[in-house]
């Protein structure tokens, strides 16, 4: 049965939100698990269908994997099968990360190459390039991924592009190699140094200095607790609803940091931000002003904020320009934002332009992905009158407790089944 989410939009919001744990450091957090068979204790875990889907495929794998709490879960045990199972590889590309602590474990590992989707191609010569450099021997048979090494050897790795994951991947490698490992122009994202911090929490050797990233591989791994950090998409994404929106909103447990970009750019659209520890008030008195926005790998402006952003650009005055440097196809809002009645188009540069304008009309819009899901909940949730989103298996994939958070901070919103 399929649903949908139905916004009264218009209203301002009040209140506060507890923001979870990062989706995208849970996932690697996951998978790492595999490289050891002591016991890890993981805290803060965000309840996601994604996290769900990892946390299958370790099972699968042959961990043991217990919920010691609505956030939480115990994972142990040896890993029996060194075989990803295509379904999940399939349903979601994170999985590709458990590569390497396979081949870590057991020196083989069976990955099924992880389809696209609808943000761009999204290849992974750059986690098979790292792995090769590290002395694994990769084949590709009937659309999987063979990769076989008795021990990886560390060396130095250079990145064409500061990939997130192959970044994630090779880091998870040079852990389980001998030697010393230097990833040079690795991604810099704050989950990198969460999944580091977590690899030395296990007995691991990392020092994260810039770009580059040192590993001294070959150590015994020890079991361990570790709480995941907070989300900064998520916390963005509720930023943004109220920069779109109006009210004034309390975002809790955030990691003010990782943060940097957006707020320092909704600064300079006019809103009010104050920072506490790791709180963050944001109000909005007036519309917007227009701004220039262009995604970046960190510490520049996030891609995942991309279409939430653009939503909000849609009501601030003026122009706004947003180019997209990350993905080749990342503009499902686009034609979506359209229908509720926003000035917007893309160009074949990736740029998109934005005329913003009085206000936004509710309407029937769909969901493409996780990000232009929480761009088109922002536009309802400013809009005039009634909002239906359906495809919402892109947002339960992304957020978790949306509609609780929604509810918290005052939005007219309902889940109904179609
Ligand atoms: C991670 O994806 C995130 N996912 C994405 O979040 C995020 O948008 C992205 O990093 C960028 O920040 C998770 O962490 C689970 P990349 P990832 O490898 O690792 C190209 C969300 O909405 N590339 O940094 O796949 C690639 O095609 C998701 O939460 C290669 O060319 O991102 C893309 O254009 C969406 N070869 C660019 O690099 C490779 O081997 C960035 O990809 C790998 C990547």
């Amino acid at each position: 049965m399929s649903e949908k989410l139905i916004i009264q939009g218009g209203k301002s919001l009040e209140g506060s939100i507890d923001v979870p744990g990062a989706k995208n450091s849970a996932l690697p957090l996951i998978a790492a698990t595999l490289i050891t068979d002591k016991s890890i204790h993981l805290k803060n875990v965000p309840g996601l269908k994604d996290v769900k889907t990892m946390l299958q495929m370790v099972q699968e794998l042959g961990k043991r994997v217990e919920s010691t709490g609505s956030n939480s879960v115990r994972i142990s045990g040896a890993v029996s099968n060194n075989e990803a199972p295509m379904e999940l590889v399939r349903k979601m590309r994170a999985s590709f990360l458990v590569l390497a602590p396979l081949i870590c474990r057991t020196g083989k590992a069976e990955v099924p190459l992880p389809g696209g989707c609808n943000i761009g191609t999204r290849p992974v010569d750059l986690h098979l390039e790292g792995l090769k450099d590290l002395g694994a021997t990769i084949e590709q048979r009937d659309g999987k991924i063979i990769a076989r090494a008795d021990k990886l050897q560390g060396s130095d790795i250079f990145f064409d592009y500061p990939s997130v994951g192959a970044t994630e991947q090779l880091l998870m490698a040079a852990v389980g190699a001998r030697g010393r490992t230097r990833l040079y122009n690795g991604a810099q994202e704050p989950e990198i140094r969460d999944l580091a911090e977590f690899l030395n929490e296990l007995g691991a050797n990392v020092s994260l200095d810039g770009s580059i990233i040192n590993v001294e591989g070959g150590q015994e791994f020890n079991g361990t607790t570790y709480e995941v950090l907070p989300d900064r998409i998520a916390a963005g994404t509720y930023m943004l609803a109220v920069g779109a929106t109006g009210g004034s909103v309390n975002v809790e447990s955030v990691d003010i940091p990782s943060l940097k970009p957006l707020t320092l750019k909704l600064k300079k659209a006019g809103l009010k931000i104050v920072e506490g520890d790791n709180s963050i008030r944001i109000e909005k008195t007036e519309r917007p002003e227009n701004l220039e926005v262009i995604t970046l790998p960190y510490p520049g402006f996030p891609t995942d904020l991309q279409a939430p952003i653009t939503s909000m650009l849609t009501l601030a005055k003026g122009k706004s320009v947003i180019k997209e440097t990350v993905f080749d196809s990342r503009f499902g809002h686009v034609a979506e934002l359209s229908k509720m009645g926003a000035d917007i188009s893309v160009t074949n540069s990736s740029t998109v332009f934005v005329e913003g304008k009085n206000s936004l009309r509710g309407t029937e819009v769909e969901a493409t992905d996780i990000r232009a899901g929480a761009a088109l909940v922002i536009a309802g949730l400013a809009g005039e009158g009634k909002t239906e989103i359906t495809g919402l298996k892109h947002l339960d994939r992304g957020y978790s407790k949306l509609l609780e958070h929604l509810q918290e901070i005052g939005a007219n919103a309902e889940r109904v089944d179609t």
